[in-house]
């Protein structure tokens, strides 16, 4: 199913690649998410792996983003005839199949040959949204072309005045949804990344060499294919303009500066914008009012999958909160989401949609399109299980009072009248 208000386009319409021989054996044994990430650990060298793995300082987000989820449980519905199960929603003028997407990550495409595109095409052939990152490798106009109904992610650059010409570059590549991430204002410690031996640009060095040589699979089918085929992978969307390659031993990439960064560009962002504008990397809910004033139409909780602000808690923990002051605007959320039963508990609470990031990222590693399309659809057949098992055929139907707060004593998380959606009338 194709997102609606895109036109329905090739990539969408064409069939599932077909796994190789080696993707289809790793493929057949991933059975849940969390399966993706001990073949993408044996798949990749240690430094990439890490990258994605990681998280910063002592990874207590990390730890929350998870955790967070067994504080909830289920009070389950029964007898109430779920055959006609369906998960799509409407979003921000889009109509989707599950209420589930695929967040935006940097240098996917060095994790899987063209990943950001197996991501993107794999997103739009299921009818759910993708986030192409900003620090992609594959230029914003390839990735919408193949996949129209993708969404864009925006860093801001440190000079504003190279903002409007990206806002400007976005809107005529024809992006409807724009994203911007304004969880960054300064480098986080990602101590772990320079104990694997990573960093942006990659500087080639023998132990680069020795992880390349130790993990051929990755070295032959991703790195060597990639330069075959389309050279140095460059950071093409950073800004306008082509950035810095991803192997250099001299060139460096300038995250720094953004720290006089306030909410006067997020203003100028609206002006010029005129599709959706999505601001993503909020907690606190005077940002999520401040977001509203300023015209945002959506905002993602996050907080990074647990990579910026060690301690920063779980957007789950966030939400309630955030929900008091959103208004109308579409409030999504990330960070730690792995299992159906995750996302229809942040939908309980009243959450519009999830973004799930590391998971998709080794699904295109290790089985690159058809390895993204098998995650999906892992995660659909959960979502659609769950509400069989809750009593539901509408994702509307989903209620706080489905939820228990474990930590309060089995209390129902806030009491709501409960309608009844079984068919009337006697039938025997
Ligand atoms: C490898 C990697 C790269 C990321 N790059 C970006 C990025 O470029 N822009 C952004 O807004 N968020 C980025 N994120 C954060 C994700 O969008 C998302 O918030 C996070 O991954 C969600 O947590 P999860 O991985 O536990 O699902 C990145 C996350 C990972 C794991």
């Amino acid at each position: 199913m194709t997102a609606q208000g895109s036109s329905p386009t090739a990539s969408a319409q064409r069939p599932s690649p077909k796994a190789s021989w080696l993707e289809a054996r790793r493929l057949a044994r991933i059975f849940c998410l969390d399966d993706f990430e001990p073949a993408a650990r044996r798949h990749l060298p240690r430094p990439i792996f890490g990258y994605v793995a990681g998280a910063a300082e002592t990874n207590a987000s990390y730890r929350d983003n998870r955790a967070v989820f067994d504080e909830y449980g289920f009070r389950q519905r029964v007898l109430r005839d779920v055959s006609g199960r369906e998960s799509s929603l409407d979003l921000l003028g889009g109509r989707y199949s599950a209420p589930f997407g695929i967040a935006p990550m940097g240098i996917s495409s060095l994790t899987g040959y063209r990943g950001d595109l197996a991501q993107a095409r794999a997103a739009e052939r299921a009818g759910i949204p993708m986030i192409l990152s900003g620090s992609s490798l594959i230029r914003l106009e390839e990735v919408v072309e193949a996949a129209p109904s993708t969404w864009f992610q925006a860093y801001l650059p440190a000079d504003s005045s190279q903002i409007a010409a990206l806002v400007d570059r976005v809107a005529q590549a024809g992006v409807e949804t724009l994203v911007v991430t304004v969880d960054s204002a300064v480098v986080p410690n990602r101590e772990n990344n320079l104990r694997n031996g990573f960093r942006t640009p990659l500087r080639p060095d023998l132990r680069l060499l020795w992880d390349g040589v130790t993990h051929p699979a990755w070295s032959l089918g991703t790195f060597l294919r990639t330069m075959l085929h389309h050279g140095m992978p460059h950071f093409e969307n950073n800004t306008a303009e082509r950035g810095a390659a991803i192997l250099s031993r001299h060139a460096t990439r300038d995250f720094s500066g953004r720290e006089h960064l306030d909410w006067e560009e997020w203003r100028c962002i609206r002006r010029q914008w005129q599709g959706n504008l999505v601001i993503k990397g909020l907690l606190h809910p005077e940002d999520v009012a401040t977001a509203r004033q300023h015209g945002a139409d959506g905002v993602i909780l996050s907080n990074h999958g647990g990579r910026q602000l060690d301690g920063a808690v779980s957007p789950m923990r966030a939400l309630p909160e955030a929900l008091d002051v959103a208004g109308e605007m579409a409030v999504m959320i990330d960070s730690g989401f792995r299992r159906g039963t995750d996302v229809i508990k942040a939908l309980a609470l009243g959450a519009r949609c999830a973004f799930i990031g590391r998971p998709f990222n080794y699904a295109a590693a290790i089985g690159g399109e058809a390895g993204v399309d098998h995650a999906i659809e892992l995660l659909m057949s959960e979502i659609r299980a769950d509400m069989g098992m809750l009593g539901i055929n509408r994702l509307a139907e989903l209620d706080p009072a489905m939820l228990v707060d474990l930590a309060l004593s089995c209390r129902q998380v806030p009491k709501r009248a409960f309608a009844y959606h079984g068919k009337s009338g006697p039938r025997c």
